[in-house]
């Protein structure tokens, strides 16, 4: 609905189509995995790392499945309680991978009011927003990998055997998550600060939406759109008042604690990506990993953020994509040659004859190439 994540179409797009697809879901089912069963894994992961369990508390008061006498707000989410005891998730988990994932996403943000929890009040807080949002993401891209999910037993021995076609599908499979996400992820706040600086004005709130929608992620609706409608107050964050622009930056930093964690783990060799690739890197029951995060959320928003990067970032105090690029490396070599081999061109086209070529952010010029050419735009913009 969104075209935030783009990785449940990924069989249109996978660059070798004759190789297995790696879904979990089936291996989930035949386990009977319980959401209780997905949220002990997850704790797991963390404690090999060293880092901390989730207390009493936590099990007996959060909300881990959907409950079946009321209607809840079922959108996922975790609360500190602010007392250093008493902190709680909130998830009517499903049975899917799309599910494991967020249950580790909230769980990293239970971690970090953990580790955290003794600070003052004052700086019980994320060294920025972006930083809350990353830390069970940074999980995730471990979780994830084929690697880990045969140690888990989600999936068999042989997706576990190093084949560079496998790899390529795989990579963009998380492309699909993780940089479609980019122009989403940036579009609606600026949509909804241009509302509060008075850019926009209350007749034009869905048509700018809109205009934003194709600009920015070339897509267009399904049918014709008016300011009867109001889309994207369909968005969670929009109606619940939850700000954006942390999940773009975490989205981008979330690569930079990647690979400072799997360079100190050894599961990654920038000299020699090749060898040990970032995008194959596991840092399960890694303590130094375990140890830099560790030292890092434990500074809370206690000093700017830049300091508290640095603190595991090798003196990095920069958010950039450097690292983003060099986890997707291999597929957008893939791309390049792909693209070339198709003549493919970059960027979209918008209605009334703008062309749009500007529109591929370098950061996202691979993934763009993939969708030219396919969109007939039909919305009138404002
Ligand atoms: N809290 C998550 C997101 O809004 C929940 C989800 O991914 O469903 O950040
Ligand atoms: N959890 C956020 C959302 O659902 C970002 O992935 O929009
Ligand atoms: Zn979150």
């Amino acid at each position: 609905m969104w075209a935030q994540d783009w990785s449940n179409v990924k069989d249109l797009f996978l660059p070798c189509k004759n190789k297995p697809s790696l879904d979990i879901a089936p291996a989930l089912r035949e386990q009977n995995y319980t959401a209780e069963r997905m949220f002990r894994v997850s704790e797991e992961f963390f404690t090999s790392m060293g880092l901390s369990p989730m207390p009493e508390k936590f099990w007996n008061l959060s909300i881990i499945e959907k409950p079946k006498d009321r209607t809840i707000v079922c959108h996922a989410s975790a609360w500190d309680f602010c007392d250093s005891k008493d902190f709680r998730i909130k998830q009517c988990t499903d049975m899917t991978m799309e599910d494991f994932v967020t249950v580790h996403h909230e769980m990293g943000h239970v971690e970090y009011y953990i580790q955290y929890k003794d600070l003052h009040i004052a700086f019980r807080d994320g060294a920025n927003p972006g930083f809350h949002e990353a830390v069970g993401d940074v999980i995730s891209l471990s979780v994830v990998t084929p690697k880990h999910m045969v140690k888990i037993g989600l999936l068999s021995d042989s997706a576990g055997k190093k084949d560079s076609e496998v790899d390529l599908n795989y990579l963009m499979s998380q492309a699909l998550s993780k940089v479609a996400f980019l122009p989403f992820g940036y579009l609606i706040d600026v949509w909804r600060w241009n509302v509060f600086r008075g850019k926009i004005s209350s007749s034009h709130y869905n048509c700018e939406w809109w205009k934003l929608r194709s600009e920015v992620q070339g897509v267009q609706p399904p049918n014709i759109r008016s300011e009867e409608d109001f889309d994207p107050g369909a968005k969670y964050h929009i109606a619940a008042n939850v700000p954006y622009m942390s999940y773009f930056v975490s989205y981008i930093i979330q690569f930079q604690f990647h690979r400072a964690l799997c360079t100190a783990a050894g599961e990654y060799d920038p000299k020699n990506p090749l060898a040990k690739p970032l995008h194959d890197c596991d840092i399960y029951r890694n303590k130094k990993a375990g140890d830099l995060l560790k030292e890092m959320l434990r500074l809370g928003s206690s000093k700017p953020w830049p300091d508290v990067m640095a603190v595991i970032t090798e003196g990095n105090r920069r958010m950039d994509v450097s690292a983003l690029r060099e986890y997707f490396q291999p597929l957008e070599n893939w791309l390049r040659k792909d693209n070339k081999k198709h003549g493919a061109a970059v960027g979209w086209k918008l209605s009334k004859n703008r062309s749009y070529s500007v529109s591929c952010m370098s950061l996202l010029f691979f993934f763009c190439l993939q969708f030219t050419d396919v969109l007939d735009w039909s919305v009138e913009l404002c």
